[in-house]
């Protein structure tokens, strides 16, 4: 499948997107009218994820996957919302997604991360924004193909404890994200990958590989 990746915390996942904080973005060229997909996940309401949410997930009638609180934000706005919480796996289209914690805060609902299983058997952790935890490593013990984490420090994990992360997830391959979006979040992915005994791939934003 390609995953893209649209800068920040927003990628497309196949046809998933997660946190598409697209038109807000200073280093994100891609426009939101223009990206089509079935779901939208949200990790927690701060501006930097919820960004086109609404306006992806009403133009797509995409299916919005969130906090059972933001789900009923959605709901109210017409969207057809799956509402969850830590711990629960949903079904949305051809996923499995599964809700993990995420030491962080929110407006509403508390902020959360997704392991997202493809039909494919494929299996994907964005973990949202947050700290290092050492439950990572029960995440790990699922089998993580491709973990995306936040490097970008001040906010979230930098990067010594997301390349610690790295040893309780034990991925094949990990994606770094939140990081030189705005100056307090500036980051060396180079220096991350450094720190890592799997492989990084760093991508831009506007980048997409094929997985
Ligand atoms: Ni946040
Ligand atoms: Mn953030």
């Amino acid at each position: 499948m390609e995953i893209k990746f649209f800068g920040h915390s927003a990628f497309q996942l196949d046809n998933l997107v997660v946190d598409p904080f697209l038109s807000g973005n200073p280093l994100c060229n891609d426009k939101a009218e223009d990206v089509s997909c079935e779901i939208v996940a949200l990790t927690h309401d701060h501006d930097d994820h919820l960004g086109d949410t609404w306006g992806i997930a009403e133009r797509n009638q995409a299916t919005f996957v969130a906090m059972y609180e933001l789900a009923l934000v959605g709901e109210s706005k017409g969207i057809r919302s799956i509402g969850m919480n830590m711990g629960g796996t949903v079904e949305a289209g051809n996923w499995k997604i599964k809700m993990t914690p995420a030491w962080h805060s929110s407006n509403l609902g508390a902020p959360a991360g997704f392991v997202f299983t493809h039909e494919s058997g494929l299996k994907i952790y964005h973990a949202g924004d947050t700290a290092l935890f050492s439950d990572m490593k029960l995440i790990g013990d699922m089998g993580i193909d491709i973990a995306i984490l936040p490097i970008g420090d001040t906010f979230t994990m930098g990067i010594e404890d997301a390349a610690k992360a790295v040893e309780f997830i034990r991925p094949k391959k990990v994606i770094p994200c939140h990081y030189n979006t705005f100056p307090p979040i500036d980051a060396d992915p180079e220096a991350f990958a450094k720190l890592c005994n799997c492989e990084v791939v760093v991508m831009n934003p506007g980048d997409s590989v094929t997985v």
